[in-house]
């Protein structure tokens, strides 16, 4: 598949580690089924020593879908990504990441920084893959080092096919709000296409953000979360202006429910129930008690415990 058929659906969902598995991946899919999915970040010193697991599981159905690479070994980056040729249909390299263990080893935000050795990355992972390759960043490492216009054609002359921003530094980390006039900055700069990224909640921020942007398509993450929905929603309304709403608080407990039995299915019950605690404050909010809810049910290690609560939630609100 070429990058315009990619990205033909203007949607995307956000790379986010420990987050949008293999279990998410699929249920967003199964409410959009054109937008461009992203892996989490795959470390690649982690797929050299293990050649993977279940962070590459994939179905047929999940193409388009994008695996992302972090790491700063132009070879290492380029073997892996080679090997993941036989699951992707388009690489993305982590440039964005602003946590510290990452940054310190050069990985992620670090390689705004050190724009000769990003270059060297993308020329060597662009050389020894047949399909396209990304790369995500951020505007740049601090507010004094806003090189993302820069950065962004270096990307494109090293051979990058298509850009993800997220309209933060890495000095906000996830704090105060993206800034998606700047990115019109790195459109106006560019021939590659551009997906804008940060706090797009809703179709009316994805639209709000495509206008200041110039973008070609927005990235989902956080609002993804609790809202399976979202992506498909957002796609719909910009191919054919139809607006859905969204889910009401009986899908979202519907939706968290078919969440918790695919991670149960996945990771098994011990494991899977304690994976989908990180959900429960996307999921479980806007109700009255809410708040003690998620106090209660994140103590609950028995899946079959945790339905029971939630089904008490759908009869206490009727
Ligand atoms: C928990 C979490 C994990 C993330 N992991 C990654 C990652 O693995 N790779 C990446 O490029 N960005 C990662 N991000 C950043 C998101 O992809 C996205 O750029 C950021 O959350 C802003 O978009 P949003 O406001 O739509 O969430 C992560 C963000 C969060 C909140």
């Amino acid at each position: 598949m070429q990058i315009k058929d990619l990205i033909s659906a203007r949607v995307s969902l956000a790379p986010m580690a420990g987050i949008t598995d293999y279990v998410l991946r699929s249920l967003i899919r199964e409410n959009a089924p054109e937008a461009l999915l992203t892996t989490e970040m795959i470390s690649s010193e982690f797929l050299t020593q293990t050649h993977g697991g279940d962070i590459l599981m994939r179905e047929e159905n999940h193409s388009p879908i994008s695996y992302q690479l972090s790491g700063h070994k132009p070879q290492m980056i380029a073997d892996c990504a080679k090997y993941l040729e036989k699951y992707a249909d388009m690489i993305d390299i982590n440039m964005g990441c602003p946590v510290n263990k990452v940054v310190k080893g050069t990985d992620g935000c670090a390689l705004m920084r050190n724009a000769d050795l990003a270059q060297n990355i993308v020329r060597t992972v662009k050389s020894n893959i047949s399909i396209p390759l990304s790369v995500k960043f951020r505007l740049g490492y601090t507010f004094d080092e806003l090189n993302f216009v820069e950065f962004g054609v270096k990307m494109q002359e090293a051979g990058a096919d298509f850009i993800t921003i997220h309209g933060r530094t890495r000095s906000q980390m996830y704090g105060g709000q993206a800034d998606w006039k700047k990115i019109a900055e790195l459109k106006h700069n560019v021939d590659i296409p551009v997906f804008a990224n940060g706090d797009i909640t809703s179709i009316e921020t994805a639209e709000k953000c495509l206008e200041e942007s110039e973008a070609d398509g927005v990235a989902i993450g956080r609002g993804a979360l609790g809202d399976i929905t979202l992506i498909g929603r957002i796609a719909k309304y910009l191919k054919d202006g139809i607006y859905l709403p969204p889910p009401t608080l009986d899908e979202k407990i519907e939706a968290l429910k078919e969440h918790i039995k695919r991670e149960v299915e996945l990771r098994g019950e011990k494991v899977g129930v304690k994976f989908v605690r990180k959900f429960y404050p996307y999921y479980l909010n806007g109700f009255q008690g809410a708040s003690r809810l998620r106090g209660e049910i994140v103590l609950e290690d028995s899946v079959n415990k945790v339905y029971q609560m939630l089904d008490g939630i759908m009869v206490n609100c009727v």
